[in-house]
């Protein structure tokens, strides 16, 4: 069989843009990428996405309506498909056994009941959301059921992309990892998926593995990421004490070949969708296996992010006296990182709660994550505000607090901001990203982290 006809359930941040890459490059497959939200559907359907991804619309625009298109789950789409790709959203789990450690497995077994009702026998699975090991066995068992023979051959294909800088990493990826069982249908299966990527990919960038080595693969690489983080971040607490500074300390440590630069700086911590779901669910498969040192090896990664989240709102409170009740704060960023409109675990929501808690008035600014993140704050007590321009937003603050580190907040007239907030006027540079000597010279208070506050008083 050769792959004419693709499928993908979950028309979310991996869905979306995933199958936008993969019909732009085959113009002689169609993709189709189905939800059940008819909403996202139609605005995967219309000018404004419903994802923010630099480079995006131009790669929906050229394929869209050509070999790409957008369409609500239907019996006949699926019927249709010689390969379908779930790309289902997987949550940690908020209840019952395993309740916010374990992943929330049930929008892919409602996806793989889907398949198997309506699919054409033969029809390639591809495992595209991030799950725990051994899932792919599972949904296996419930597609095939009785049937010895692989009828619906399933392969785990974890996807590595990065929010912000998605499409670049579809075009152009480190690795593409393709899991399979041992039997001549999942190698055969296996290879029709490979032969998709090779219409852009270098063979040598494609991998093949098991599906458990491919699993647990993706679940190493962003528990890995993330501990680089909470590694940094550990060390920022010393620098405050000791007297240290951070950067330099990333910087001399980065040097070192072996550890490299990236994914070492000091912030408020890391977020998104993907790294606290994702180390809780490996800390959680590893106690099951009664490896609880492994479980708690990683459980601390997630722990060291939430002490530094929590460090952060300490320190906006100490600094300010002990109390930031009535008084104006400006929340620059509120997106997990820049280049995003994702608020999914951001730091800047726990920031925001803290600070709603201590009866501070919030106003948000973001370039692109405000609808968002009045979604993510709705429903909080305190006043919030939302302003799309950050003078407005800082204007009779007592304090500017960043949250994400968008590129066009070093831009901002600092002077002009100061001129406009109440003295003494503080800046908490959650993310070490504006130029502080300067900051410090125009009069403002500067708390970064990782590294000494500079204080006019
Ligand atoms: N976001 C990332 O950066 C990233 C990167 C790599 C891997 N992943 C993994 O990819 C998976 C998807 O992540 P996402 O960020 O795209 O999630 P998302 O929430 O943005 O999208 C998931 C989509 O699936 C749809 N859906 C759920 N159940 C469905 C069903 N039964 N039928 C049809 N549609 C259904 C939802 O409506 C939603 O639109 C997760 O497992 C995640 O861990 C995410």
């Amino acid at each position: 069989m050769n792959v004419r006809n693709i499928v993908c359930i979950g028309a979310g941040y991996v869905g979306g843009p995933t199958m936008a890459v993969i019909a732009d490059r085959c113009p002689d497959v169609r993709v189709t990428v189905v939800d059940v939200n008819e909403a996202k559907i139609a605005a995967w359907n219309s000018e404004a996405l419903p994802v923010f991804e630099p480079g995006l619309p131009e790669v929906v625009q050229r394929a869209r309506g050509r070999n790409l298109f957008f369409a609500p789950l239907t019996p006949q789409v699926l019927a249709e498909a010689d390969m379908i790709f779930v790309c289902v959203n997987t949550p940690t789990k908020a209840y019952g056994e395993g309740a916010g450690m374990a992943a929330d497995l049930q929008y892919w077994e409602k996806s793989a009941r889907t398949i198997l009702a309506h699919a054409r026998p033969g029809t390639i699975v591809v495992e595209k959301s991030t799950v725990p090991v051994r899932t792919a066995e599972a949904i296996s068992r419930i597609l095939n059921q009785s049937n010895r023979d692989e009828v619906f051959p399933v392969l785990s294909n974890p996807e590595f992309l990065a929010e912000g800088t998605a499409v670049q990493d579809l075009v152009a990826p480190e690795r593409v990892l393709i899991g399979s069982s041992n039997s001549s249908v999942g190698e055969a299966a296996a290879r029709e998926l490979g032969a998709i990527y090779e219409y852009w990919v270098a063979p040598e960038h494609v991998l093949y593995t098991s599906v458990w080595s491919s699993e647990l693969a993706k679940l190493t690489a962003n528990a890995m990421l993330a501990q680089r983080v909470s590694s940094i971040n550990a060390m920022s607490a010393l620098c405050e004490k000791s007297g240290a500074d951070v950067t330099e300390l990333s910087r001399a440590v980065g040097m070192d070949g072996r550890i490299g630069q990236r994914f070492l700086e000091a912030g408020v911590g890391f977020g998104g969708s993907c790294f606290r779901k994702d180390i809780l669910n490996l800390s959680y498969i590893a106690g099951q296996l009664g490896l609880q040192q492994v479980a708690d090896y990683w459980r601390s990664v997630v722990d060291i992010n939430d002490y530094q989240i929590d460090r952060f709102c300490k320190g906006i409170l100490e600094n300010m006296f002990n109390t930031v009740a009535g008084k104006r704060l400006a929340v620059f960023g509120f997106a997990f990182k820049p280049g995003t409109d994702d608020v999914r675990d951001a730091p800047a929501i726990r920031v925001c709660t803290r600070l709603l808690d201590e009866h501070a008035e919030l106003a948000v600014t973001d370039p692109q994550a405000l609808d968002n993140a009045r979604a993510a704050l709705d429903g909080l007590p305190g006043t919030v505000h939302y302003l799309a321009d950050p003078y407005a937003a800082v204007a009779g603050a007592h304090a500017l607090v960043v949250c994400t580190q968008w590129p066009q907040f070093r831009e901002l007239d600092y002077e002009r901001i100061f001129a406009s907030m109440e003295k003494p006027a503080f800046v908490f540079d959650g993310r070490n990203c504006l130029d502080h000597e300067r900051l410090y010279d125009i009069g403002f208070n500067v708390v970064p982290i990782g590294k000494a506050p500079m204080r006019h008083y």
